[in-house]
């Protein structure tokens, strides 16, 4: 197999300040809103891709297990993405590894489809600047977009393709975070982000959620670029709620929290209120990411494994762009 037609990216997941719900175009992925996030170091996915003309089509193995369906589909249409832009014709065969347990119910699709969008578009010999990568990799899950860029990262939400895509706002080692994830609960989740993002305008709050994102966007921006953290735990925390509002008031409606979830949120708040610095923040599951200051990391993880219902706690630090591997 000749070298340029095969390359391996690596991608860390990212978590959600203030959250991406919703698109004004479900098919191109363009969100109702801007959204702001911090990439996750040490939970990374790691992707190999390489055109084969011998394959009659595309091949996905994930965490070592041969993949078809709903997942390899997805695969397969950025790959297209990439065979239209480059003239290649050959099929792939794309294997794709996460270093966090596939159980522990981490989304993974941000690190995959950004690792993905990079391996592939290398491979195919079609060099991309980050902007350009960006927008390929959101054209496989919304929030990978930001996945391509290091450190604090924003999604500019734009109106089309062109202009829909993520930037970094600040370098890791601008603020030295930590994300402690308490694992509520590790098994698949019944409704899926791609289902959700289209029952969002179902929901009579959406609007109202969509109309402050700006200002919201602005305190999380101002709270990471001036590292206040009590100004970035009142926005995550006010973000994460609406969405979940949202979420809970859709047609029909969607509730991905356990009782942990919420014994979380009363506790990471009292926490707050005797001095610890921690915040919540909830994606489309049950887990809840506590976000804190690299320095009470310990702490947090040690409390959040007192709480009953919670398992594993994972966690990570603020990580960097995505990459080539050898
Ligand atoms: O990229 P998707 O389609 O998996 O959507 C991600 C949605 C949330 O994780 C809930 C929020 C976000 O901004 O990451």
């Amino acid at each position: 197999m000749s070298g340029i037609f095969s390359a391996t990216a690596v991608a860390c997941a990212n978590i959600a300040l203030v959250k991406y719900w919703g698109n004004r175009d479900d098919a191109l992925r363009i969100p109702a809103n801007g959204s702001i996030s911090m990439n996750l170091g040490g939970l990374f996915t790691r992707t190999s891709v390489s055109f084969q003309p011998s394959l009659p089509f595309d091949e996905l193995i994930l965490n070592g297990r041969e993949t078809t369906g709903k997942g390899l589909q997805r695969v397969t249409e950025m790959l297209d993405l990439v065979r239209a832009q480059t003239g290649l014709v050959h099929r792939a065969e794309v294997v794709s590894e996460n270093n966090f347990p596939s159980s522990a119910g981490i989304a993974s699709s941000a690190a995959a489809f950004a690792a993905l969008a990079l391996a592939a578009s290398h491979a195919a010999g079609w060099t991309l600047s980050e902007e350009g990568l960006s927008r390929l990799a959101r054209r496989g899950s919304g929030s990978a977009c930001r996945s391509i860029p290091g450190g604090f990262v924003e999604w500019r939400a734009g109106t089309r393709d062109e202009d829909s895509f993520a930037v970094s706002i600040a370098p890791p080692e601008h603020w030295d975070l930590a994300d402690c994830i308490a694992i509520v609960h590790a098994g698949r989740k019944k409704t899926g982000s791609t289902e959700g993002h289209a029952l969002a305008p179902t929901s009579p709050l959406q609007a109202a959620r969509v109309d402050d994102a700006p200002r919201r966007l602005d305190l999380c921006r101002r709270a990471v670029l001036g590292r206040d953290f009590d100004a970035l735990a009142r926005v995550i925390e006010l973000d994460s709620d609406m969405m979940h509002a949202v979420m809970q008031t859709s047609t029909p409606p969607l509730l991905y929290w356990q009782a942990a979830t919420v014994e979380i949120f009363r506790a990471v708040r009292e926490w707050r209120a005797s001095g610890l610095p921690v915040a919540y923040t909830v994606d489309a599951g049950p887990n809840v990411h506590v976000i804190c200051p690299r320095e009470v990391r310990a702490e947090t993880e040690r409390r959040l494994r007192e709480i009953p219902g919670v398992g594993e706690v994972l966690v990570a630090e603020v990580g960097g762009a995505a990459r080539l591997a050898d």
